[in-house]
């Protein structure tokens, strides 16, 4: 059976770079959940999709087919045969991901999705319900977060660099936290930290501190 890391945590917190680094060094493939649902909410806007409408939201969904190929280290995804890349990374993706990801029936997609992708082998799944309802019997379950003033300085640093968009931390600062809002209050699967995950507080922690702190944590028999 393939063993599965779960890490979730509030935007920002580091996740991405953690699961990377991690999967790397243990040969797991990092699966980066939160493209998943960017991907509904790109294909959504790209079809005129109201996207306050659960109904209309989950029908395009339905109908959205995602190809996923383990590509150097990760689980990589194409939709018609391209990769999405820097479009759905966008303030506008960025601004209606966390409505669709509260439609149930979105979230049912992604959820069998990611279950799927065992077939591949052992993954580093990160997102915001890997550790209480995708994989929530995996022994290696970790909640990262990290101050809202860090996570904001990253993300922002992160789009500068990406040339994805050039705001404010403080405008970036305002959308994680909006976004966070409705992550952790939605009805289905809630961003919360699991019973049995282990915590870990990034704000004043280097990467390979963190990553240290999750490879220490893991079953001995995984490394
Ligand atoms: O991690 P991210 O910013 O790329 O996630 C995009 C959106 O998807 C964000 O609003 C949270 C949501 N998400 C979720 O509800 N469940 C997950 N497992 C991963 C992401």
């Amino acid at each position: 059976m393939a063993r599965v890391i779960a890490i979730d945590g509030p935007s920002g917190a580091g996740k991405s770079s953690v699961s990377r680094l991690v999967g790397g060094r243990l040969g797991f493939l990092h699966v980066d959940s939160g493209a998943l649902y960017r991907i509904m909410t790109w294909q959504c806007l790209e079809h005129g999709v109201d996207t306050s409408s659960e109904q209309a939201v989950a029908a395009c969904a339905r109908g959205v087919e995602v190809e996923c190929r383990p590509e150097d280290g990760h689980i990589a995804y194409y939709v018609g045969g391209e990769p999405p890349g820097n479009r759905i990374r966008t303030p506008e993706i960025n601004a209606h991901a966390s409505p669709v990801a509260t439609v149930k029936e979105v979230r049912d997609i992604v959820t069998a999705l990611l279950r799927s992708m065992t077939r591949f082998g052992d993954l580093v799944v990160e997102g915001r319900d890997i550790t209480t309802a995708v994989f929530p019997d995996s022994p290696a379950r970790f909640y990262l977060t990290a101050s809202a003033e860090a996570r904001a300085m990253r993300r922002q640093k992160e789009e500068v660099e990406k040339g994805i968009a050039n705001q404010s931390a403080e405008a970036v600062k305002a959308s994680l936290l909006a976004r966070d809002a409705i992550d952790s209050t939605r009805r289905h699967a809630p961003l919360r930290k699991a019973d049995g995950a282990l915590e870990i507080d990034s704000s004043d922690m280097t990467l390979d501190q963190v990553v240290e702190t999750v490879l220490a944590s893991l079953p001995k028999e995984w490394l």
